[in-house]
């Protein structure tokens, strides 16, 4: 593993392997010996994503080139490679990059000589969070086969559903999704199923925001949650032991009803927390394979 890029470029056995290390990471953390910068680039916003690798890259003795595109000189027309290799040329040992184009990855893999780990693509992956998603799930099952999973939302503009089918069905999982006619994608191969049915099926209902950004016109949403979110009445209805997942951040009222946010099933701040622990692991796997311990 060169880069950390795809949720399909890892094994089942990878992906196992980081699930442990990741709770490695939470009982004990072993801080790199040697100086190490890592060059954090966001050129779309985020807090979770951005402010967990900040932590985990802090927790694990890295120094941090703090990147802001907006003072940077992408605004005199700098492009991503020329931005990633000026990082490379002075000193940065690892990037985390999170960018709008969905193949930004295919301009830098061939040509730039330190790791770098995609912190979201486009509409097209997530791949720390789905590891962060699956190592919440894992916690709390201890195993994916036949576990009925349902992801809901705006799958159509969601990097996050993208990954997490993938490695999801990769692992043993029955995946359904659930959508809103404007917000299916049948280029993911997975069965579409109803709100109720998914409610009444799932140990795991994983929720998605409605990515305005990324539509061409803005979505009405008043009658969202009655129609397609996790409302109070409907999660009385889940499963005994079933949890709720959400990437965040949240519209609350819209895809679930606010009272749920913090309910007992769901396991939403977890997912924030574990992701400290999965981006860790990330990182030391990563250097690992480049020979940095
Ligand atoms: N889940 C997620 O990627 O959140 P941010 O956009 O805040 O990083």
């Amino acid at each position: 593993m060169k880069h950390f890029l795809s949720v399909e470029q890892l094994t089942e056995q990878d992906m196992f392997e980081l699930f442990q290390l990741a709770k490695r990471c939470r009982e004990e953390i072993t801080p790199f010996k040697k100086q190490l910068f890592a060059a954090n680039l966001f050129f779309e916003p985020s807090t979770r994503t951005k402010m967990s690798f900040t932590v985990a890259e802090r927790k694990l003795g890295l120094e941090i080139l703090d990147f802001n595109p907006e003072t940077s000189s992408v605004k005199k027309g700098e492009t991503l490679y020329d931005t990633v290799r000026t990082l490379e040329a002075i000193g940065a040992d690892l990037a985390i990059i999170r960018h709008h184009d969905d193949d930004w990855m295919e301009t830098l893999t061939d040509h730039i000589s330190i790791p770098i780990i995609n912190a979201g693509a486009g509409k097209k992956e997530h791949p720390t969070q789905s590891m962060l998603d699956l190592f919440t799930i894992y916690e709390e099952f201890q195993t994916f086969k036949d576990l009925n999973m349902t992801i809901i939302g705006d799958i159509k503009h969601s990097r996050v559903a993208h990954s997490n089918a993938k490695a999801l069905e990769k692992l043993g999982a029955n995946v359904h999704l659930c959508a809103a006619p404007n917000f299916k994608d049948h280029s993911l191969n997975y069965p579409y199923i109803d709100i109720d049915q998914a409610i009444k099926q799932s140990d795991v209902i994983m929720l998605l925001r409605i990515q305005h950004e990324r539509h061409q016109h803005l979505s009405e949403t008043s009658d969202y949650l009655k129609t397609f979110g996790l409302t109070r009445d409907r999660e009385n209805m889940m499963k005994d032991g079933a949890i709720i997942l959400h990437p965040a951040p949240v519209n609350r009222g819209v895809e679930i009803a606010d009272s749920i946010v913090e309910c007992e099933r769901s396991r939403i701040f977890k997912q924030m927390e574990n992701g400290v622990y999965m981006r860790m692991a990330i990182i030391k796997k990563l250097l690992q394979k480049w020979g940095i311990e």
